[in-house]
């Protein structure tokens, strides 16, 4: 889904084709492991899922491609050293966001953060995005410092000073992608108020009757799910099942923070709540975060290796940390995790991880 991608055809983003992040961080990963799941678990062509718990490959093949990494990471590079040539409002949510065009022809949602921990949020869930796995899901986003006097915002002076961001405040720059539509939680989450059903469980046996496309969509869901739990981002599916107590229709609506590109692939928006101001409203949250996550019994393989391996060394945190520092220039800026959210992230690991063996045990008991 990259921008210029896309304009050079049709005007509409178009999802480049091509593999996922896979590769560049398996070198992190504890070596064969993946092979060993593989092994316990004999595919059968036919099914949804294979080994009891995951989503066969086969399926996983089907899942449209999101943002291809070599394409994010020229984004990204040409985003840092473009100009923003003009800041308009609307088109990026909330009053103090803008829609940037950059001087290289590429458009990009600034976000402005009221309170700083929004930005260091997004920064640090798209950097642990990254570490599970699943960024190509995530528009690119890198962080940008506004200073009017600056190379990069020379030209937009005057907006600036309508915008009343502070000078030296960091700001978030993601990818502009065209044509995004709303999405609403498939049947496993759209329980509704008073009908007496709780999250309905999703496993390798309640899947009869779906078709290819909602099985394709479910696989990316699982993701998005454990995705959630681990930053506690309450601001997507949870903030739906909280607003159930007055709106008995809510999770037939569109999922907040949430969208669809026009291959069909899901597209996770607005990570700005995720580890930073989740962790600090866990007691809030965590009485919806922790079903949603215990709905989930089918997971993408990677995924679960992910969780597996960072569970095993026990270096979520600073895993993460090495990203950060390693692919976004400003990390410095804002600073990283406390000591008490990162052991709370690698509690969550440890907690996924428990949750995909209680799965696989009660796969195996059937
Ligand atoms: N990268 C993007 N590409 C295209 N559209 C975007 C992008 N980011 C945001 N938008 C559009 O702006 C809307 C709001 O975005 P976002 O959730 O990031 O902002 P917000 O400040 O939380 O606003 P709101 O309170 O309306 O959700 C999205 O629903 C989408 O329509
Ligand atoms: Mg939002």
């Amino acid at each position: 889904m990259n921008e210029r991608r896309s304009e050079a055809g049709s005007g509409g983003a178009a999802p480049p084709p091509g593999p996922g992040p896979e590769p560049r961080q398996r070198q992190n990963l504890e070596p064969g492991s993946r092979e060993r799941l593989a092994q316990e678990a004999p595919a059968d062509p036919a099914s949804p899922v294979q080994g009891g718990i995951f989503w066969s490959r086969a399926l996983e093949q089907q899942v449209p491609p999101g943002f291809d990494p070599e394409q994010t990471a020229l984004w990204l590079e040409t985003a840092r050293a473009a100009r923003v040539a003009s800041l308009e409002r609307g088109g990026c949510g909330r009053s103090s966001n803008r829609l940037a065009r950059l001087s290289d022809g590429s458009r990009a949602c600034v976000r402005y953060g009221i309170n700083p921990e929004q930005i260091q949020g997004e920064a640090l869930s798209y950097r642990l995005a990254e570490l599970l796995g699943i960024q190509q899901r995530l528009p690119p986003m890198t962080l940008a410092l506004v200073e009017a006097r600056g190379r990069q915002w020379g030209q937009v002076r005057d907006e600036l000073r309508g915008s009343h961001w502070t000078e030296g405040a960091v700001v978030s720059l993601t990818q502009w992608v065209d044509n995004l539509t709303d999405v609403v939680a498939p049947a496993p989450w759209r329980s509704e108020a008073g009908s007496g059903r709780r999250l309905q469980p999703l496993a390798a046996g309640e899947l009869g009757g779906l078709t290819q496309s909602q099985l394709v969509e479910l696989v990316q869901w699982t993701d998005l799910i454990l995705f959630d739990y681990l930053t506690a981002n309450f601001d997507r599916l949870v903030s739906n099942l909280f607003s159930l107590q007055w709106d008995p229709r809510v999770m037939h609506r569109a999922t907040s923070n949430l969208h669809r590109a026009p291959n069909g692939g899901l597209v996770f928006i607005d990570n700005e709540a995720g580890l930073v101001h989740g962790y600090r409203l866990l007691s809030m949250w965590d009485k919806y975060n922790e079903p949603l996550l215990r709905s989930v019994c089918i997971f993408r393989e990677a995924t679960a290796q992910r969780v597996r391996d960072l569970h095993r060394l026990q270096n979520a945190a600073s895993e993460l940390l090495r990203l950060y520092r390693t692919h976004e220039p400003l990390s410095g800026r804002l600073g990283f995790l406390s000591e008490q959210q990162a052991q709370l992230l690698q509690g969550r690991i440890d907690f996924v991880h428990k949750h995909i063996l209680h799965c696989k045990a009660m796969a195996t008991s059937l």
